[in-house]
């Protein structure tokens, strides 16, 4: 079945049902492509393989229950190279549309030419070099890639420009999404620039403050719930069954369109040369289902000739995605597609993760099997990396001057893995996708460099003492009395102490 996308044109004051739609001028952006766009949502169950119309509101697929991907029916009019010649062109310009690291690649985009585009200039994130951090990882180079650096400080941002645009399409009243904190930022800021109402579900006492504070200033209505993430996103998928109510977790194929043009961004940013190894953090596994779809359909267009490993890494108190994987993870190219049909249906859900970073904090994650779909295409790996190991990595990449929260450092600590294994060799071309800002949770970086950051309080097998970080690179204030000779001492205390770091 091919489908156009429904059309809303630009400063139109209704919904096609008479009812105004209420968004602020300045808010929607006027086109999206430059062309009609045919494309449909598939389901991605090698069995069933059904289609249907973009303007169907449904999260899967109603025949088999299987995840659904958006999928173009004809590729953009350009070849590859005018493509990245028009990409690169709009870097210059001001048009809205260009200003945002997302529809500045429209072209990959499943929507009309005058989709009314919900925005707030999101992408546009730096490629850092982190020279600190590729010494850690005993690597001679390594790039890290700050998906903290978008609007809200999270990566959250570059899918939910598209979620919330489709929103507006369909008419949608009301969006929802159960959240560790950074959906639920996004979708909150997203929602108050369409002028929608927001309902956002998030564990109690899970998140961090910073997320929640976020929220309730964009406007969204919070609700705490008594249960974890997995619970959360079972209640909000019941609530979604409602037709004014539009779900924009990362099981919602418009979501993982936007966040797939940071693919685009970070190989327009390399001047389209490929790195070998691509790492992205894994929670709901909705990123590195992006990352998958972003890389093959820039090579399906011939943008690029080969596709970056991409390994996704795992908090190994919440790591079912990596237990499936297990040591499986490196099957060989030709039973690739065997082994995708054999760990179909296989994941075990884990019913109590734990980890400190609160962003990964996932038993049972939904987009599991694209995840699987991407990493088994592109020949990555899937592991497991510790708190301790999470936490260094964390303050390694602070001495890169680069600020990330605790779930992104996950791929710094994955790296060094991959690194003493052999898997990734030194001279390889390495890029860390950093998904969250420091800001998010500055608790944990404070107890971490306090040396008070503790492991599962619910652990009761352990001491307190035991339950510890160790703060290996910790860098505590320094207390001192108001005299000048007090702050020099303090100043030598504390080159002493760091004196061999750098
Ligand atoms: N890093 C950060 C900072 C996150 O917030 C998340 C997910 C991930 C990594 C994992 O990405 O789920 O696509 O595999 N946060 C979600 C949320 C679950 O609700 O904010 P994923």
């Amino acid at each position: 079945m091919k489908d156009k996308t429904p059309v809303m044109k630009f400063g139109d004051s209704s919904r096609g049902n008479g009812e105004p739609v209420g968004y602020a001028a300045g808010t929607i952006i006027a086109a999206a492509g430059d062309n009609e766009v045919i494309a449909a949502q598939h389901c991605t169950e090698p069995g069933c393989g059904a289609r249907f119309a973009l303007s169907e509101q449904i999260y899967v697929c109603p025949d088999c229950g299987g995840l659904l991907d958006v999928v173009r029916g004809d590729p953009p009019d350009s070849p590859p190279e005018e493509l990245k010649d028009i990409w690169h062109r709009r870097l210059a310009s001001f048009d809205p549309r260009d200003r945002s690291g997302v529809w500045r690649y429209r072209e990959l985009l499943p929507f009309a030419a005058d989709a009314p585009i919900v925005s707030l200039a999101e992408g546009n994130t730096p490629l850092y070099d982190a020279p600190f951090s590729a010494d850690y990882c005993k690597l001679s180079s390594l790039s890290l890639k700050h998906q903290g650096c978008n609007p809200t400080g999270s990566f959250k941002d570059t899918g939910m420009t598209t979620a919330v645009t489709q929103a507006v399409i369909l008419g949608a009243r009301t969006v929802v999404c159960a959240s560790t904190g950074n959906t639920a930022a996004s979708l909150a800021a997203y929602a108050a620039r369409a002028h929608l109402h927001c309902a956002i579900l998030v564990p109690r006492g899970q998140i961090s403050h910073a997320k929640l504070a976020q929220s309730l200033d964009y406007g969204a209505a919070v609700l705490e719930l008594d249960g974890n993430f997995d619970d959360a996103m079972r209640v909000i998928r019941e609530l979604a069954e409602a037709p004014s109510i539009y779900l924009v977790n990362s099981i919602n194929p418009f979501r993982i369109e936007g966040q797939k043009t940071v693919a685009a961004e970070l190989l327009h940013q390399r001047a389209w040369r490929v790195p070998d190894h691509v790492v992205v953090p894994g929670g709901n596994l909705g990123n590195s289902s992006a990352f998958g779809k972003g890389f093959k359909e820039l090579k399906d267009l011939g943008v690029i000739d080969r596709l970056p490993r991409l390994s996704v890494v795992q908090a190994e108190g919440a790591a079912p995605f990596a237990r499936l994987f297990g040591g499986k993870a490196r099957a060989a190219p030709a039973t690739r597609a065997e082994s995708s049909e054999a760990y179909r249906d296989l994941l075990e859900p884990i019913a109590h993760p734990q980890t400190l970073a609160t962003a990964i904090k996932i038993g049972a994650p939904v987009s599991w099997k694209k995840a699987l779909r991407a990493v088994l295409e592109t020949g990555g790996s899937v592991l497991t990396v510790t708190e301790q190991e999470i936490a260094d990595a964390k303050a390694i990449i602070g001495r890169d001057g680069v600020g990330c929260e605790p779930a992104s450092a996950t791929t710094v600590a994955g790296i060094k893995r991959l690194v003493a294994d052999g898997t990734i060799s030194r001279d390889e071309d390495v890029v860390a996708v950093l998904t969250g800002h420091l800001l998010k949770d500055t608790d944990y970086a404070i107890n971490y460099h306090r040396k008070k950051l503790y492991i599962h309080e619910g652990d009761n097998d352990k001491t307190k003492s035991e339950r510890r970080l160790a703060g290996t690179y910790s860098n505590p204030p320094i207390r001192v009395k108001a005299t000048k000779a007090a702050i020099l001492e303090g100043l030598m205390r504390h080159e002493r102490k760091h004196k061999d770091d750098l």
